[in-house]
């Protein structure tokens, strides 16, 4: 497995596998890699001759007030894991290979940047979509695998890629989850004991709104639903339930309709997490 520390170096591999007729996928990621990482990686594997994976906390995605400084990191365990799954090649440079001295250029999305989780985070997706824009331009790869656990993110890249002709396809990949339900996160392992136990409330209220789904409800009663299930974590404080159209993140209303996507976003203490679950009309 190559590591590249420089962007010099990713290109010149990429264009060497290139040269001799083989594609590449690449998976993003800011590391401290968990299954539901190593599940993108095998996707990219079945997808193309070369897997990169890149491995970057990028700092221009958090606020002032998030856990950059504490975002968890353990690069020799990324590493080994990510040699267990036989990459051809982990990207991994650091803050200044990536931005120097800083820059003037930012790719944004604005109107999917602005709301849901844009909304709360100021910021955040249009760090995404520029760190994500440089990363394409540095690897040149012909797929690119996100999580669908990152719902508004996948839905902003495609934006992305389509708006500005970039030469390469976006696959997503569903949620990988702990047994009892919680989606895996790097953040998971900062929850205390008890708010890891109540986390699994999210993946409940989730179950509870696709089985509503088959009774044809309304919007409300999914929101209510949710609701209802999440008042069983009571060290969660619900930060944001959204319900909208799957394709296009549109907010809904009245009755179900189309598959719609519901959003949420709980915070334990200083860690907040996201779920989302893809309810269809039965
Ligand atoms: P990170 O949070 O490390 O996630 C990297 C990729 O793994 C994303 O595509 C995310 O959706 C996916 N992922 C995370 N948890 C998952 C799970 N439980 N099941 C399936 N996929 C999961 O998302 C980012 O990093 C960054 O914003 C990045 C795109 C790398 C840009 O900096």
């Amino acid at each position: 497995m190559r590591i590249c520390r420089t962007k010099a170096d990713m290109r010149a591999l990429v264009r060497a596998w290139r040269q001799s007729g083989e594609t590449t996928a690449v998976v993003p990621t800011m590391g401290y890699l968990h299954e539901g990482h190593l599940s993108l990686v095998r996707k990219a594997k079945i997808e193309a001759d070369r897997v990169v994976t890149t491995i970057f906390v990028n700092p221009t995605q958090f606020g002032p007030n998030e856990d950059l400084a504490t975002y968890p990191r353990d690069e020799d365990r990324d590493l080994s894991l990510l040699r267990a799954e036989t990459v051809d090649a982990v990207f991994m440079p650091s803050v200044d290979e990536m931005y120097g001295d800083g820059g003037d250029t930012y790719v944004e999305v604005p109107g999917l940047s602005a709301i849901l989780q844009g909304a709360l985070r100021p910021g955040h997706f249009r760090g995404v979509s520029t760190v994500v824009t440089k990363l394409f331009n540095i690897v040149t790869p012909d797929i690119a695998v996100f999580g669908e656990k990152d719902y508004q993110q996948l839905i902003l890249i495609k934006q992305m890629v389509r708006d500005l002709d970039a030469p390469l396809e976006i696959l997503g990949h569903p949620t990988v989850r702990e047994a009892d339900g919680l989606a895996m996160s790097s953040r998971n392992v900062r929850l205390t004991e008890d708010q890891r136990i109540e986390a699994v409330a999210l993946s409940q209220s989730l179950d509870k709104a696709e089985q509503l789904a088959e009774t044809a409800p309304r919007i409300d009663d999914l929101e209510a639903a949710v609701r209802s299930v999440l008042s069983d974590a009571p060290s969660g404080q619900i930060e944001s339930i959204d319900i909208g159209d799957a394709e296009t993140l549109a907010e809904l209303s009245g009755a179900l309709d189309r598959p719609a996507v519901i959003l949420l976003a709980v915070r334990f203490g200083s860690v907040l997490l996201i779920d989302q679950r893809v309810v269809r009309p039965a």
